[in-house]
């Protein structure tokens, strides 16, 4: 079509003006009014982002080994021998995932000396949303946060989740059109965990974490993203039932299909593979070594993966950081956490080059690395 095509053909005077806006912004009559009324210009340019602040939150209820050992057929020898995990924590009934994003978002914020109003943008990273379909938990949390001017959606990538938010997120500051972001992984994985079914039962655990990003990375700048998938396993890891493909029914609640079902073995080997394969590559793109790694923060999945991921890199368990006996498999919150703890605890040192990995259904799988 004519029309169409005179409408996007590149002439040279479109080709100046574009780069005049990526310059400058764009300008039109109607900013100067925007400006008097506090409307930020979007200027399409790109700015290294950092981790402002961060924070995370665990329910107090602890769920241990010992207490499993009455629930279904299972030992603390077993459960410590196969996964590392010693306890995890337990909403409450009357808790949802938003209250944990709200707690950790609220922790993130005050760690980054951040005003409620100075959010546009906050997105939640979670398998487990209040709701399964309207609204989004990163409204809700919006809403109880009170961030008044900030925009909100969710990210479900599995336990992928965060650092898929992560590198959306970075990108939307980096390019001007938010100014601070929080950026939340959260999970209530009890209400989709089987207590029946002891292959599943010990190895999750719910909780949040959350940073800020904002253009000052004087702090924790992100560096880059890496993220991946491969829907052929979507099998693997699974909740079957309540989605659209098989909605909630009578039978499939009777059939126990709402609970997440997986088949440990297969993805203990990929996770393995893949987590090495993530880190290295993400090292490659810039130049840089398993020397120059200071910290890993892998998803806290089960220490053996993580042992065996690191033996593979060649990466000694010291600058591995684990927190999953404690914690259990937290899915989208498992990074952010442990993030947190490791700088609480002074894992993390001032310009240490610290590199975060995850993995979950989809299967997906991802990274991120970052100059503390
Ligand atoms: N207590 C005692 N025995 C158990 C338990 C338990 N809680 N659970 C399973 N077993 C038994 C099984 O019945 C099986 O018995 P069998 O050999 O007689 O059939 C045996 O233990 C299982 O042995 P393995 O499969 O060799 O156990 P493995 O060492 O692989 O550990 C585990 C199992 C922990 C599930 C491991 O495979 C794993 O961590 N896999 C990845 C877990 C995973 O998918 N996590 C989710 C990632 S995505 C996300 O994070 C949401």
């Amino acid at each position: 079509m004519p029309g169409r095509d005179r409408e996007f053909a590149a002439t040279p005077q479109t080709v100046k003006r574009h780069w005049a806006i990526l310059r400058n912004g764009h300008r039109s009559a109607a900013q100067p009014k925007a400006r008097r009324e506090g409307v930020r210009r979007s200027p399409f340019v790109v700015r290294q982002v950092g981790i402002l602040g961060c924070g995370s939150h665990l329910p107090e209820r602890l769920l241990t080994n010992v207490e499993l050992e009455r629930m279904v057929e299972t030992s603390d020898d077993w459960i410590v021998a196969r996964t590392g995990m010693k306890e995890r924590h337990l909403a409450a009934a009357g808790e949802a995932t938003s209250d944990l994003a709200t707690a950790a978002g609220r922790r993130a914020l005050a760690n980054a000396g951040l005003a409620p109003e100075d959010v546009d943008l906050v997105v939640v990273a979670t398998t487990t949303p209040d709701h399964y379909c309207s609204p989004s938990t990163a409204a809700i949390v919006q809403h109880k946060l009170g961030l008044t001017r900030a925009g909100a959606f969710d990210v479900n990538a599995a336990c992928t989740s965060f650092v898929t938010a992560l590198s959306a997120a970075h990108a939307m500051v980096a390019a001007g059109t938010v100014r601070n972001a929080l950026v939340i992984g959260a999970e209530k994985l009890s209400t989709v965990v089987d207590y029946t079914d002891r292959e599943t039962c010990v190895l999750f655990g719910d909780g949040a974490g959350a940073f800020v990003l904002g253009t000052d990375a004087a702090q924790g700048e992100l560096l880059d993203h890496l993220l991946g998938a491969d829907g052929s396993g979507a099998e693997l890891i699974q909740v079957p039932a309540g989605g659209s493909a098989s909605p909630a029914r009578a039978d499939t609640v009777t059939a126990s299909r709402h609970f997440i079902q997986l088949r440990g073995r297969q993805v203990f080997r990929f996770a393995v593979a893949k987590m090495a394969e993530v880190v290295e590559e993400l090292l490659v793109r810039h130049g840089a070594s398993l020397d120059d790694l200071d910290l890993l923060i892998p998803h806290q999945a089960n220490l053996r993966i993580i042992e065996a991921a690191a033996e593979r890199l060649r990466l000694p368990m010291e600058r591995v950081f684990v927190n999953v006996e404690r914690t259990g498999n937290t899915s989208a919150a498992s990074v952010p956490l442990a993030l947190d703890e490791a700088m609480q605890t002074g894992r993390l040192k001032k310009g240490a080059l610290v590199c975060l990995v995850a993995f979950g259904g989809g299967l997906t799988w991802g990274g991120s690395l970052l100059r503390w």
